[in-house]
C-alpha cells in the first residue's frame, strides 16, 4: 500500500510530532520498502501560507524540516521527499475537488474554527481550503495509508468524503481515487503542552515551557520535564486516568520513548515516592531519542544545495505519480480538452 503523510514547514518541530508523526513516517518507509511500494512525505510550504508568516523564512523553515526528517531516519532513495509547491499538480486538484466539497463541512471542522479565532489579522479564505488541499496532497498519489497524529483525525474523515463523492459523481463504475485510512498511533498520538497538560503541545498555541523541541538539547528537555505541571495529589500517585492529564502525559511520553505499554510503566512506577523519579526516567528517554537526530541534523542542515538536490529529485518522482492521476481525474470530469 502507498504511504503518504504532510508536515508543515512552520516554527520548530516539536516532540509532539515527533513521537505523533514523524516516527511512524520512518516506520512506514521501512514496511512500504518491504512490500515493494512507494512512501511520500511532503513537506507543505502551500498549507504554511494560510496563517500569518514571513516569506523570506518559509525557505529556511523548508530546510529545517527536511533536514529533521532525514536525520530522524528517511532515507531520501528509499522515500519520496518534496515540497508541495514544487509539484503544481497539488493546487489544481485542490480547485478540482473543490466542486465535490461542500462549505458547510469547511466551516465545521474544529482546526479552521479554532485557527481563525487565533488570528489577529485577516482569516484568509486559504485557512478555510486547508482541508482540501490536505484532500489533493493524498488522493493524487492515491495512497492508502495516512500517518498522522489524533489531531487530523478529522481532516482525514473528510478527505475520505471528497474521494467517495469524486468516484460517486465522477467514476461510474470505476473508484478514480483511492479512499485513505488514517493511521493514528496506539501510544502518542496526543502528546499534550508539559505546562498545560489539558491542551496539545503545539507550535502555535503552546508554551514555550511546555514545549520540547527537536532540537532542544539534553539540558533544556531535562528542565523542561522536570518542571512539567502534574498535580497535587499527597501522596502522590502514579496512574493514568482522565482526572491525572499531567501524569497521563508523562505516562505516554515514556512509554513511546521506550517502545512499551502506557500501562506497564505506569506500573513500573505506582510505588514511587514522588513525581521526580517518572519526570527523571521520562527526561532520560526523551533525551535519549532526540540527541542522535540533533547531532544528525546539524551537519544536514549546513548543507541547503545537498537539501534542494533532495527536494529537486523528490519532486520529479512525486510529479510522474501525480501527473497520472490529474490526467484521469480531468478527463473524468470533462475539464480541459479531450485526451
Ligand atoms: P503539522 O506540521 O501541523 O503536524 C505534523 C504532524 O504532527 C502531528 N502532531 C501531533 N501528534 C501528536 N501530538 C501532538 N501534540 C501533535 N501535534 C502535531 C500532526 O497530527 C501531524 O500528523 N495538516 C497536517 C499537514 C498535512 C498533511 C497532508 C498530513 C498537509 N497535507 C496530507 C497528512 C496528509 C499537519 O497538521 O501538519
Amino acid at each position: 500500500m502507498r504511504i503518504f503523510s504532510g508536515i508543515q514547514p512552520t516554527g520548530r518541530k516539536h516532540l509532539g510530532n515527533y513521537i505523533g508523526a514523524i516516527r511512524q513516517y520512518v516506520e512506514g518507509q521501512e514496511r512500504s520498502a518491504a512490500s515493494g511500494h512507494d512512501s511520500l512525505y511532503c513537506i507543505v510550504d502551500l498549507h504554511a501560507i494560510t496563517v500569518a508568516y514571513e516569506p523570506t523564512e518559509l525557505r529556511e523553515r523548508t530546510y529545517d524540516t527536511l533536514a529533521i526528517l532525514v536525520a530522524a531516519g528517511l532515507d531520501p532513495q528509499r522515500s519520496i521527499l518534496f515540497r508541495q509547491a514544487d509539484v503544481q499538480e497539488h493546487a489544481e486538484l485542490c480547485w478540482l475537488l473543490s466542486s465535490v466539497t461542500a462549505l458547510g463541512e469547511l466551516n465545521r471542522m474544529h482546526q479552521f474554527r479554532d485557527k481563525s479565532l487565533a488570528q489577529r489579522e485577516l482569516v484568509s479564505a486559504g485557512l478555510l481550503f486547508y482541508p482540501v488541499l490536505q484532500a489533493a496532497d493524498v488522493l493524487a498519489y492515491r495512497a492508502g495509508e495516512v500517518p498522522v497524529g489524533e489531531d487530523q483525525r478529522e481532516h482525514l474523515e473528510l478527505m475520505r468524503d471528497i474521494a467517495r463523492r469524486f468516484n460517486a459523481r465522477f467514476g461510474g463504475e470505476r473508484e478514480i481515487l483511492v479512499v485513505p485510512e488514517h493511521r493514528i498511533p496506539a501510544v502518542g498520538a496526543r502528546i499534550m503542552d508539559l505546562q498545560d497538560p489539558t491542551r496539545k503541545m503545539s507550535t502555535t498555541g503552546g508554551s514555550e515551557e511546555g514545549t520540547v523541541y527537536v532540537l532542544d538539547d539534553a539540558k533544556t528537555i531535562e528542565k523542561k520535564v522536570k518542571r512539567a505541571v502534574t498535580d497535587s495529589e499527597d501522596p502522590p500517585v502514579i496512574r493514568r486516568g482522565p482526572d491525572k492529564q499531567g501524569v497521563t502525559n508523562l505516562v505516554d511520553i515514556l512509554a513511546a520513548c521506550t517502545g512499551r505499554e502506557p500501562d506497564a510503566v505506569a506500573a513500573e512506577f505506582a510505588q514511587a515516592r514522588g513525581y521526580g523519579d517518572l519526570k527523571a526516567a521520562v527526561a532520560e528517554a526523551v533525551i535519549a531519542e532526540l540527541t542522535p537526530v540533533r547531532e544528525r541534523y546539524a551537519d544536514l542542515r549546513s548543507d541547503e544545495r545537498a537539501l534542494e538536490e533532495i527536494l529537486g529529485a523528490g519532486a520529479a518522482r512525486a510529479r510522474e505519480i501525480a501527473r497520472a492521476t490529474l490526467a484521469e481525474v480531468r478527463a473524468a470530469m470533462g475539464v480541459g480538452p479531450a485526451a
